[in-house]
């Protein structure tokens, strides 16, 4: 079955799916995008992602003339219309199409474009959840508003391929001496029972799954501390593990820094980080209907 595009307001088919090439997300990755998970057919933690998707467009000055709710049935309807139970949604917005230049101020005639479609993931990241992957340590060289989920990704793209090259899941990075996040997920570390993640600044995405992880901690009574930690403070951490959409919770096991592969604490996934997995587990589960707390066996 071809994949369907949500194009705007309408379903079509991917091949009937088009976009001028002088639209500016093609010309300056002038747009901004989000990425939601869905199990079982059903969203998780739609609403946030929504929101930031439109405070992404704000900030950059897109105007995003979608109704939430609007948005939320004709992404729904195409969740449905994929044939899968469990993937996830991609969607983007651009400003829309002109002759290139750099200013758009005075072009009157500027339609934003919506694209979105789904991407089947039967499984959830098991294997590394478990497992545990190794990262690259480098310097972060991308711009300064990392808080906009904006379409210019190469800085991320060229970190992601590097750590890639050297057999690494992720790209771990630092600016100044401190550990911002990953090339596509959140960071944090566990020293002597707490958490500790990169304050939402301008330096990092203030992830969804990450505030999902904070509530989390909250509730199983680990404290969180949203400090910028330094990359000391990582390499002696006891604990570490990346944050993400799709790819979830992810311990940390080593890291490489000159060539050299050091371990995170003892090479494995450690207790707080699987006590934190269990409880994002129970979440998807009660939030997606997988399970219903209030049935009970008789
Ligand atoms: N990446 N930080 C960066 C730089 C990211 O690109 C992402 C997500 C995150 C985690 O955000 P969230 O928990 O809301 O998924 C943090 C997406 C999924 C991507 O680019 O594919």
């Amino acid at each position: 079955m071809q994949t369907k595009v949500l194009l705007n307001d309408r379903i079509v088919e991917m091949n009937q799916a088009t976009v001028s090439i002088l639209d500016r997300g093609y010309q300056f990755g002038d747009g901004v995008y989000e990425v939601i998970r869905f199990y079982n057919g059903e969203f998780f933690e739609l609403l946030p992602h929504l929101e930031r998707f439109k405070k992404s467009c704000e900030e950059v000055g897109i105007p995003f003339h979608f109704e939430l709710l609007t948005l939320q049935k004709d992404i729904s309807n195409l969740v449905k219309s994929a044939g899968y139970s469990s993937g996830y949604l991609y969607t983007q917005i651009t400003r829309g199409t002109m002759q290139r230049n750099h200013l758009y101020l005075n072009e009157k005639n500027l339609e934003p474009q919506l694209v979105a479609y789904t991407v089947k993931e039967e499984q959830r990241p098991f294997e590394n959840m478990t497992n545990g992957i190794k990262v690259l340590l480098c310097e972060d060289i991308r711009w300064l508003r990392c808080d906009i989920k904006s379409l210019n990704l190469l800085g991320s793209v060229m970190l992601k391929n590097q750590a890639a090259s050297l057999d690494a899941k992720e790209a771990v990075l630092h600016r100044n001496g401190y550990i911002t996040e990953g090339s596509a997920t959140n960071v944090f570390i566990v020293k002597n029972g707490k958490l500790l993640t990169h304050p939402a600044n301008n330096l990092i995405l203030n992830g969804i799954t990450r505030q999902v992880i904070m509530a989390l901690a909250k509730e199983l009574h680990i404290d969180v501390i949203e400090e910028a930690f330094t990359i000391d403070e990582f390499r002696l951490a006891d604990e570490a593990f990346t944050s993400a959409t799709v790819s979830e919770i992810c311990p940390i096991i080593s890291f490489i820094e000159n060539n050299n592969e050091f371990l995170i604490g003892n090479g494995q996934r450690g207790p707080i980080t699987e006590k934190i997995q269990d409880a994002y587990t129970k979440k998807i589960n009660i939030e997606t209907k997988l399970f219903n707390p209030n049935v009970t066996r008789s």
